[in-house]
């Protein structure tokens, strides 16, 4: 890469064997499913800085406030000299909000979608030219070791609530997988979108513009480039509803007709109305949120909420 900035670009080779048999797995499931990490190739990921800025997806706004508030105190508590690892950084917008006061050493954002990665971490390079930036093109949500080694302490940054994609024991296992990779003196900053009112929820994934249901559309657009599929993206809508048993946002994609798709050289019968599951999104509330920091060996350091308590920003420190 830019031989001036001091951007490292590490490529964990992610196997698109895996990802079709995983793909074609989900779609041979009575609730046919594809998992929500094949949302972000290139144009998803733009889609979903896009969904970030809509009036009704209100996380990310929430979010952004309680972090550029608390900074300073967030700061302190992380201490200095560290690597910070962010899982899932997409565009790195967040990161810049509080990279002036954190100046971590190192900062290693993790993403899956290498181009968008790639041009990101160049990106804040140029901006952040005292800054090492370690990107590294990895699936996290399997197991992974980091690709470079470093004396720091370690610290990850998990914020979005992507945390909510995860079913909820899934969501505890992964935190326990963080609380090992920063082992001993570390941290982990995390964001985790709260329980609220039905319509709120519903309307942050039904946005007006319907840039939601384009993000959601894309996913077949990805699989017919890259795994060799036909769906055909005019003959399926964009669904999505709070369930309030199991505390989760639900999306789905609906045949608008009784079809026959083909994806990797199989073929797959949709009959009209049936519906594929392409993501959860889990909404906690504080208690709940500790209760798996605490089980997955993290102390508890700090919460920040919004005056409306729609988004709870954590510090967890492990010893
Ligand atoms: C990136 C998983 C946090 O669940 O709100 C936004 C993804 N999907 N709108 C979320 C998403 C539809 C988002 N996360």
């Amino acid at each position: 890469m830019n031989a001036l900035s001091t951007v490292h670009f590490y490529d964990q080779d992610i196997e698109l064997d895996d990802f079709s048999n995983e793909i074609l797995a989900g779609l041979s499931k009575p609730q046919k499913t594809l998992p929500p990490k094949f949302f972000y190739d290139e144009r998803g990921s733009q889609l979903f800085t896009e969904i970030t800025r809509q009036p009704e997806y209100y996380p990310t706004r929430t979010e952004t406030k309680l972090l550029s508030d608390h900074a300073g105190e967030i700061s302190e508590l992380i201490g200095e000299d560290f690597l910070l690892i962010e899982y899932g950084s997409g565009s790195s917008e967040k990161i810049r909000i509080l990279l002036d006061s954190l100046r971590p050493s190192l900062y290693a954002p993790l993403d899956i979608s290498r181009d968008y990665l790639a041009w990101a971490a160049e990106a804040l390079g140029r901006e952040y030219p005292w800054l090492e930036v370690h990107a590294t093109c990895v699936d996290f949500t399997v197991e992974f070791e980091l690709p470079f080694e470093s004396e720091k302490r370690h610290v990850s940054f998990f914020p979005g609530s992507s945390i909510g994609n995860f079913e909820r024991g899934e969501a505890a296992a992964f935190l326990g997988r963080i609380r090992s990779l920063v082992g001993a003196d570390g941290g982990l900053l995390i964001g985790v979108d709260m329980k609220k009112d039905v319509g709120v929820l519903n309307d942050a994934y039904n946005d007006k513009r319907g840039i939601t249901a384009d993000f959601n559309l894309n996913i077949l657009e990805h699989i017919n480039r890259e795994y060799g599929a036909d769906f055909n993206l005019s003959q399926f809508t964009h669904e999505a509803g709070y369930d309030v048993e199991q505390g989760c946002i639900q999306m789905f994609l609906v045949s608008t007709c009784c079809q026959s798709v083909s994806v990797a050289g199989r073929d797959f019968e949709f009959a009209e109305g049936e519906k594929i599951h392409t993501e959860n999104s889990h909404k906690y509330n504080v208690d709940e949120v500790l209760e798996m920091a605490v089980g997955a060996g993290f102390l508890k350091a700090k919460t920040w909420l919004d005056e409306d308590e729609l988004f709870g920003v954590f510090y967890l420190y492990s010893q």
